[in-house]
């Protein structure tokens, strides 16, 4: 899906389909109002009898108005004005796209037109941009056939009076974000047999090539070099090796760069202190943020954004097995600290301790680390917010109106040093797991003692990176809130 801007009037654009707004008690946007005057009252007359109300999510086509030069014009139903919001101007747009059952390749929405408070017109392309192709996202690339296609639209296109180039910058930006997020669903996607770690490595060596990003692989040997004990113990029970990736993109000639790290767990079956069987293969999006990682590594560099960022993917399987690390053993991290492992299932934190160590050598500005990191984070917040935590304010101030801005909201949680307490081991400098009660908290708070030498903060996307049941798949979050951070930080 294809998106551009179309400048003229709506009545004289001529497209397959354009789509203008209604809102409640039946109150035309700007571009009703010039179809209705160019149709002779037609929109008014489908207010007038009742068919179009303007509530909210209601649609109604209509076909071959006089005066208009697109065959279709359909009324969306905006609801009130006044609590207009950001979530009812993406589900317009995705409703719209929707609603054409493929009979339409080519599509303009007079989404300008939909005002939502402290929200301009880059933001309101660059959303229009992300809920459209959010529609025609599939995953059938292991089907025998393909899944029929759920919209057909090919090109959307923004109605614009005049030039316009807070608009046409939003489409670049809406446009390049749907790319690193539908790269990020599918690597979520694909099974644990096949999205391995040399797999991601792979893949990740692909995306440099094409995008001309720098690329290292680090193996076991070098692993061992580092001496990453932690990382090293989950991954030694399982057949496949570990990989640690290291993307770099420099977009700037000066300047500290963001690095970013992502938990790649291709398959996480808790190790010796395995799962209970429900929903177990769930547990293969366990390396969600590694992919929102290259997600966003992708987006960046479609954009040229004028920022520095190095990407780390700590990616390896936890799996039980005779060589398997065992509840009760102690590792020593990169770090030097000694870590007890009493639960092999909270392995997250056990990787992205060594791959957060090896970070200081890039001397950040800040590191933002992304993992589906506890079920804990599931219980606290749900499906809407990913869980932020952050040793520094203003760092985690810019991550929350990033994540505002850009539709997938994070909230910010505590890591209060009286938490650390729980982490207490009899043997070892820490123990893996806490005492019971808070265990996002906790598992934030243990990654916090190796994150001491620069501005870091930690987003849990336990609950927002897939969806579960009927609509089971990887959801590309938050790769829209990393890459309006990034964009921000460009400008
Ligand atoms: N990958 C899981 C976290 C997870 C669980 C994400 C469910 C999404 C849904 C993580 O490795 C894990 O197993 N965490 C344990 C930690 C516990 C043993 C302290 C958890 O959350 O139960
Ligand atoms: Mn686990
Ligand atoms: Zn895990």
């Amino acid at each position: 899906m294809e998106f551009i801007t179309a400048v003229g009037r709506p009545d004289a654009i001529k497209t397959d389909a354009i789509v203008v707004g209604v809102h409640a008690d039946g109150e035309l946007t700007p571009s009703a109002k010039t179809l209705d005057s160019a149709s002779g009252g037609v929109i008014k007359g489908a207010v007038k009898s009742g068919d179009m109300t303007g509530k909210r999510g209601t649609l109604l086509p209509l076909l071959g108005l006089a005066g208009v030069k697109s065959p279709r014009v359909l009324l969306a139903g905006l609801g009130d004005k006044h609590d207009f919001n950001e979530r009812h101007f993406t589900d317009a747009v995705r409703n719209s796209i929707r609603a054409f059952n493929g009979a339409a390749k080519n599509v303009t929405v007079a989404a300008l037109d939909w005002q939502v408070k402290g929200r301009d017109s880059e933001w309101q392309a660059c959303s229009v941009a992300i809920a459209a192709r959010e529609t025609s996202f599939r995953t059938d690339e292991l089907k025998s056939k393909r899944d029929p296609e759920t919209t057909g639209a090919h090109t959307v296109g923004l109605l614009l009076k005049a030039r316009n180039a807070a608009a046409e910058r939003g489409l670049r930006y809406g446009g390049a974000i749907s790319n690193g997020m539908e790269l990020t669903k599918r690597l979520g996607n694909l099974p644990p047999n096949i999205c391995t770690p040399s797999f991601l490595a792979d893949e990740a060596r692909k995306l440099a090539k094409l995008w001309k990003l720098e690329i290292e692989v680090l193996e076991t040997k070098q692993l061992e070099a580092l001496k990453m004990g932690s990382f090293l113990s989950v991954a030694k029970g399982s057949a496949q090796p570990p990989r640690l990736i290291v993307l770099k993109y420099k977009g700037s000639a000066k300047g500290a760069p963001v690095v970013l790290v992502g938990k790649g767990i291709t398959f996480d079956s808790g190790g010796i202190s395995i799962k209970p069987g429900a929903a177990m293969d769930e547990m293969k999006f366990d390396m969600c943020g590694a992919a929102s990682v290259i997600g966003t590594m992708r987006a960046l560099a479609e954009l040229k954004l004028k920022v520095n960022v190095v990407g780390v993917v700590a990616a390896c399987e936890n799996m039980p097995s005779g060589a398997a690390v065992k509840p009760g053993d102690i590792v020593t991290s990169m770090s030097g600290q000694t870590i007890e492992i009493l639960n092999t299932d909270a392995e997250g934190r056990l990787i992205l301790c060594d791959a957060l160590t090896y970070s200081e050598r890039f001397k950040p500005a800040a590191v933002i680390n992304v993992a589906t990191l506890t079920g804990a984070c599931v219980v606290a917040l749900g499906g809407v917010n990913s869980g932020l935590f952050s040793n520094n304010d203003q760092l985690a101030d810019q991550l929350i109106a990033a994540s505002r801005e850009a539709g997938d909201p994070a909230w910010r949680m505590p890591i209060d040093e009286d938490y650390q307490e729980q982490l207490k081991s009899n043997f070892a400098d820490m123990a893996n797991i806490g005492t019971p009660g808070a265990g996002a908290v906790i598992a934030a708070c243990f990654l916090a003692r190796f994150t001491k030498a620069y501005p870091w903060a930690h987003l849990d996307i336990a609950g927002t990176a897939w969806k579960g049941g009927a609509a089971k798949g990887a959801t590309g979050r938050p790769v829209p809130l990393l890459a309006q951070f990034l964009i921000a930080r460009a400008k």
